[in-house]
């Protein structure tokens, strides 16, 4: 599976331009296809999503022009789609998904739409039951209740109101809303319970209004679409920048210090998702709007716990609960039924990845409870929605972490964990590369000391798999099983000694045959890939400093300084036979350079992660060099590095 790991951050700041609005794309590409007229819609989001609908609207042979970048020409067809049968996949798009659902059954024709499996789960009968009181033809073709649906020409007569329930998904209404113009009748809709999302609803309207179509509306619970309503095209209009995704930045300068700005929504903002501003203004973090902007900074005291309504922010609300890692007390975010039947249900994922980090969680029907603890490296799945890879990207404040299928992102924000990067510093990391023997490992710890950084020793790791594959009598060349025990390594470093299943392992990793076989174990891809995750952990505040043969290439790409230490193969031969022989044990000259050659050919020959200097590290030669001078430089070129 794919998966990005982030290192431990350690503050955020700077400007972020926001891509467009999921809600708002989707909304407005359907109503420009509707409309009499041409209409050039600037800033579209350009994700999954609005693919879906701009494939969709196509299929029905709608004109849709791309017109570079962002900017898109889409041709209206007055009400009327030109292709009266076609079968539609529509992913899982919900922002397609209803409004298309509902436009068609009112246009009239012979469509079948289908989705992903998840969409399909998705429930979607209260939108159906409002089409049907009008007259719509809808037929299940799965499970009754849920997509995929298939839509039959019918006539359609809107007497009287339809009756809709609001309680489940506001998508029902804004479906409903948005395709009544097509029945060129006064039509009435009566909300049934209480209507859930209702700045969803707030955008619908706007968007139609936008359109030239004003619904009439009497508190939350009557909707009339006036007779004669027409959608006709605005021209140009421009999609305002995603508020759901404004969240992660603004949480971003709340945690990370800040300022965190973010460009293109703001108080003038038609998307109820800004309000997720006030909401962390309530945990403490400073912030500032301007009419099309928004910044966040973290408070002098810290961000504190809260406990609030969250159904007017419903998508956004999800930052809050990782955000809440970071809050002092225990948050509680009520009233958030609605992430049951989202991408996937929102409140069992939010719960079981939270507690991997190691909080403490209680969730019900509509709440979810959070309570921090120091947190503790872990593997987040994502569940196929985007906005848990976004939000948990936050943890990352408090732990390295790895996202599973990153690319899930791509929904609403394809080029998010690139702009994450930008905005955030991760714990400075100092790779040091080498050969053996080339006082890598001496100069690295030192190095380690003198800047109050961590110290990773990466070749202990392989030389533990190989002591542990001994142990366990597994042959160094069973690469399946040398890799499954490298994987579940029970090893602690505590100080100067190694734990290994609870044994100190003292210099038996240290030995000559250790060596070899610790060199054999590394050339094996699957062993590499299982103590991936377990070096990069170490990437933690405030720094590290990581000696071995790919700690720059491959572990540590990010590293602020690589360096590539070496020294000729004779004198690490001499320092290797200094080493033994002061330790009292016995040793052989030319055997040792020979063995050296060998090893250094092994490393440096295998496929995966060979030894090599990258382009991007600094060569230091310490054949005629002391410990002291090596370690001089190295400290030197970080001073500057860090700057
Ligand atoms: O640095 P060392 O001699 O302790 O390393 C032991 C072996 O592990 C060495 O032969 C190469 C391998 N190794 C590796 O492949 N990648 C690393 N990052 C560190 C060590």
């Amino acid at each position: 599976m794919d998966f990005l790991d982030l290192p431990q951050l350690i503050s955020a700041a700077g400007t972020v331009r926001l891509p467009g609005s999921k809600s708002i794309s989707n909304r407005v590409l359907l109503l420009a296809a509707l409309a009499d007229g041409e209409t050039e819609v600037r800033d579209l989001l350009a994700s999954d999503d609005t693919e879906r609908m701009l494939d969709a609207l196509k299929t029905l042979g709608v004109g849709v022009t791309h017109l570079g970048g962002d900017d898109w020409r889409i041709a209206g067809c007055g009400g009327r789609f030109p292709t009266k049968a076609a079968e539609l996949f529509l992913g899982n798009a919900g922002t397609a998904f209803r409004p298309l659902t509902a436009a068609l059954a009112l246009a009239g024709g012979d469509y079948v739409l289908k989705g992903v499996a998840r969409m399909h789960e998705r429930p979607i009968g209260d939108l159906v039951d409002g089409l049907r009181q009008l007259g719509a033809d809808v037929t299940y073709l799965g499970n009754d209740g849920y997509p995929p649906l298939h839509l039959k020409p019918a006539s359609i007569k809107p007497d009287g109101a339809v009756r809709v329930r609001g309680d489940v998904s506001s998508q029902f209404l804004t479906g409903l809303l948005m395709a009544l113009p097509l029945t060129g009748q006064a039509a009435g809709v009566e909300v049934v319970g209480e209507l859930i999302s209702k700045p969803y609803i707030e955008i619908t309207l706007a968007t139609m209004a936008r359109f030239g179509v004003q619904v009439q509306r009497d508190g939350w619970q009557r909707f009339t679409v006036p007779a004669g309503s027409r959608y006709r095209s605005p021209g140009t209009i421009y999609v305002e920048g995603d508020a759901s995704s404004a969240s992660y930045f603004l949480a971003l300068g709340a945690i990370g210090g800040g300022p965190v700005r973010v460009e293109g929504v703001g108080r003038d903002s038609i998307q109820g998702d800004v309000r997720f501003a006030e909401a962390l203004a309530e945990m403490g973090a400073e912030l500032e709007t301007g009419p099309n902007w928004m910044q966040a900074r973290a408070p002098k005291s810290g961000l504190v716990a809260v406990d609030l309504d969250c159904n007017h922010i419903p998508d956004a609300a999800m930052t809050l609960a990782t955000a809440a890692l970071f809050a002092r007390g225990t948050t509680t975010l009520r009233n958030i039924a609605s992430w049951r039947v989202k991408e996937t249900d929102r409140i069992a994922a939010m719960a079981i990845e939270l507690r991997k980090l190691g909080a403490t969680v209680e969730e019900g029907e509509d709440f979810i409870r959070v309570t921090p603890a120091a947190l503790r490296p872990a593997a987040i799945d994502t569940y196929d929605d985007h906005r848990m890879a976004m939000c948990f990207s936050l943890a990352a404040f408090g732990t390295p972490l790895r996202i599973n299928d990153p690319g899930c992102v791509a929904k609403t924000f394809p080029d998010y964990f690139e702009r994450f990067a930008a905005a955030t510093r991760a714990a400075p990391v100092i790779a040091i590369d080498g050969p053996s023997a080339s006082g890598k490992g001496t100069v690295a710890a030192r190095v380690a000391a003198a800047l109050g950084y961590a110290y990773l020793d990466s070749g202990a790791l392989y030389r533990l798999t190989a002591l542990a594959a001994r142990q366990a009598g597994v042959d160094w060349a069973d690469e399946a099983a040398v890799a499954a025990l490298a994987a579940v390594l029970d090893v602690e470093f505590a100080g100067d000694e190694i734990i290994l299943n609870g044994k100190p392992v003292g210099d038996a990793i240290r030995t000559e045959e250790m060596s070899a076989g610790a060199s054999k174990v590394a050339a094996l891809p699957a062993v590499r890939e299982a103590l991936l995750f377990r070096q990069r952990v170490f990437g933690k505040a405030p720094g590290l400093v990581g000696d071995g043969r790919d700690m720059g290439s491959v572990v540590f790409p990010r590293a602020v300084l690589k360096i590539f230490l070496t020294a000729s193969a004779e004198a690490r031969a001499e320092r290797r036979y200094k080493q033994l022989i002061g330790k009292g044990l016995s040793a052989n000259l030319p055997d040792l350079l020979l063995d050296m050659k060998q090893r250094d050919e092994r490393d440096s020959q295998r496929s995966v992660a060979p030894l090599r200097q990258e382009a991007d590290a600094r060569l230091l030669d310490t054949t005629a060099l002391g410990i002291e001078q090596a370690v001089d430089q190295v400290l030197v070129w970080s001073r500057e590095a860090l700057q």
